[in-house]
């Protein structure tokens, strides 16, 4: 059984649907431990909700270095063996993503590689795209950049504003993160370059 770590900042809406699948028996995995950055997160309270292992290592004021050596030494703790980003809002160092190749994921709410960073949806708006969507990749140490697992396309609709926008993306977020995690639990995928081929 693939034991999952998740890394959260905030209200942990992605990490609460991966925990319905799981719970649903639709995964084949268990959600070994929650961490995140912030003490306050909503996201931890869910955790603690459902009965699963939450653990706060609050960043601030910490070396990114040092930061993640305390998070992988937790995730070692726990035995995680695949890690999942959920509105984790930092960036991992060299140290972080060497310590579990090709074993962390992140979603992003926009069709990458248009609109990394933060608020993709508003960029988007801004740019005028008439579709954009969300983006499960593996991890590497640059900012949204690894290969694609998942995506989704939305429509930008004329009336649409940055809420009304993210909430249609979240849907799909909810949707494809576990997508793509079934893909990488079952095996049945190689990593080519930028490319992951299935099957
Ligand atoms: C999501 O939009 C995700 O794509 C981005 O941060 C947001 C996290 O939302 N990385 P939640 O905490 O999962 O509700």
């Amino acid at each position: 059984m693939t034991r999952l770590g998740i890394l959260l900042s905030g209200r942990g809406s992605n990490f609460e649907a991966i925990a319905d699948h799981v719970a649903a028996g639709d995964l084949e995995a268990e959600i070994a431990v929650v961490i995140s950055n912030r003490s306050e997160a909503p996201g931890l309270e869910a955790a603690r909700r459902r009965g699963l292992p939450a653990v706060a290592i609050p960043s601030k004021g910490l070396d990114r270095e040092v930061y993640d050596r305390m998070a992988i030494e937790e995730l070692r703790r726990c035995g995680v063996g695949l890690v999942c980003l959920a509105g984790f809002m930092r960036l991992l160092s060299a140290t972080f993503v060497r310590a579990f190749p090709n074993r962390i994921l992140n979603i992003h709410p926009s069709l990458l590689p248009s609109f990394p960073g933060l608020d993709a949806q508003h960029q988007a708006l801004e740019h005028g795209v008439r579709v954009s969507g969300c983006t499960v990749h593996f991890v590497d140490e640059y900012l949204d950049a690894g290969p694609i697992l998942a995506q989704a396309p939305v429509p930008v609709l004329d009336t649409d504003t940055v809420e009304t926008l993210a909430a249609r993306i979240l849907k799909e977020e909810h949707r494809i993160y576990s997508e793509a995690l079934r893909i990488v639990i079952g095996g049945n995928y190689r990593i080519e370059g930028r490319r992951v081929i299935l099957g």
